[in-house]
């Protein structure tokens, strides 16, 4: 069953609490006082009563929207630099895994501590020559990164487009450049497979080649005027990919990219993966975007909520905590929270719990505004 009551209701439909009792009260409901506490079939009749449009409630009683009122202000003076977010896009068969393989194989974290890398939907390196952190998400297809771009989160800064120099541009590179572009990311051309082609002159005809098929596509390459960087590397033998490394520092510095990464706001990111693990209980990887994440924080998310109680880093390390563009396994959630959902601190449980239940009341009434508009587009019809 769906209650609601009537000040909660008011504030839905964004009009004075007083002014619905009388509302009410007009229809004939008997004792109505601002507690009161109506039930669903009453809901859709106010809610008809109040010539209630969809598109409007829909933009006023969005669920989704509900934990914006826990977020910091923005606070240009917090900025500071942060890892690259880094996805890798192409065609089928034309080695992105390979190199995903290899960057996680070579992160100097892995080396140094031996640990043993898990999937946890993002890895970080550290660059080789200049010791800078990047951040790779390894799954960028999944349904997860589909949800978050619905709700408008462009959690990536560049996008890395493999093309393998045998096969040039395809299909699905095509749409990774209109998905680059429309995304706002910046780009870096990875010329793969290169040790497939040992000839010097057959290699530079191949790489000519590419150069003009991205052209057409209006990808401009360095070598053509343009800026948009190409490193040609084989991820089998391993070479150039320091180089590709250092090509995404140079962009992320060009960018200039920042987030506010002090702990007195509100950390936010999203949950990449999420999992129920058998001695630990609810796990969900979260990639930080503001804020700083530290155990026994609270987080809001879905319809749950957590105290921090770990951090794990990428090789199953515990980590005191979590800057912006790292990527965490978060332990201690009630529930498993749903990947692509956004995370946001929460002052303390009492707060978490009055938001989940604040959202939970707001998708009850969406889908009551839904039925509603359900039921008079049946009426309609039998009219
Ligand atoms: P999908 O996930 O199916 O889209 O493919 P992918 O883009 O992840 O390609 P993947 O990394 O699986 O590579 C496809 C094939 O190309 C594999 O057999 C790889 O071993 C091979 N390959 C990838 N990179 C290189 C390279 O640099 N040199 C050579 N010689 N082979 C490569
Ligand atoms: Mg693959």
């Amino acid at each position: 069953p769906n209650y609601i009551s009537v000040n909660k209701l008011s504030n839905l439909l964004n009009c004075r609490s007083e002014q619905l009792v009388e509302d009410l009260t007009g229809l004939g409901f008997a004792n109505v006082t601002q507690n009161y506490i109506l039930s669903r079939e009453y809901v859709e009749l106010i809610l008809q009563e109040y010539n209630y449009e969809l598109p409007a409630s829909r933009r006023l009683l969005n669920a989704q929207t509900v934990y914006d009122e826990l977020k910091s202000p923005i606070n240009p003076r917090l900025l500071n630099k942060r890892p690259p977010v880094v996805t890798i896009m192409g065609h089928v068969d034309h080695g992105k895994t390979t190199i995903i393989d290899h960057l996680r194989k070579s992160s100097v974290v892995s080396q140094e501590h031996g640990g043993i890398t898990q999937h946890i939907g993002a890895f970080q390196i550290v660059t080789p020559l200049s010791k800078r952190k990047i951040t790779f998400l390894d799954t960028p297809g999944h349904a997860a990164f589909l949800k978050m771009r619905e709700r408008g989160a462009n959690i990536t800064d560049i996008i890395v487009l493999v093309v393998s120099i045998e096969d040039s541009i395809m299909p699905q590179t095509i749409e990774a450049i209109k998905h680059a572009k429309n995304s706002g990311n910046e780009t870096i051309i990875a010329i793969t497979k290169i040790d497939k082609i040992k000839q010097p002159k057959e290699r530079e005809r191949a790489l000519e080649r590419i150069t003009a098929d991205l052209l057409v596509h209006d990808i401009q390459l360095e070598q053509v005027g343009g800026d948009v960087q190409v490193v040609p590397l084989s991820a089998r033998s391993g070479e150039n990919m320091d180089l590709l490394e250092e090509s995404i520092i140079l962009l992320s510095d060009v960018m200039d990219i920042r987030a506010e990464d002090s702990i007195k706001i509100a950390a936010e990111g999203w949950v990449l993966e999420s999992q129920v693990k058998k001695s630990v209980g609810n796990v969900a990887t979260v990639l930080l975007k503001k804020g700083c994440l530290q155990k026994g924080n609270i987080l809001v998310c879905g319809n749950t909520y957590c105290k921090v109680r770990n951090l794990l880093d990428g090789a199953g390390r515990p980590v005191t905590k979590a800057m912006p563009s790292d990527a965490v396994e978060v332990l201690g959630w009630r529930e498993v929270p749903e990947a692509g959902d956004q995370v946001v601190q929460a002052k303390n449980e009492a707060q978490a719990k009055k938001y989940n239940a604040k959202r939970v009341a707001l998708l009850q009434v969406e889908e009551q505004a839904v039925n509603v508009e359900r039921l008079n587009l049946e009426r309609g019809i039998k009219k």
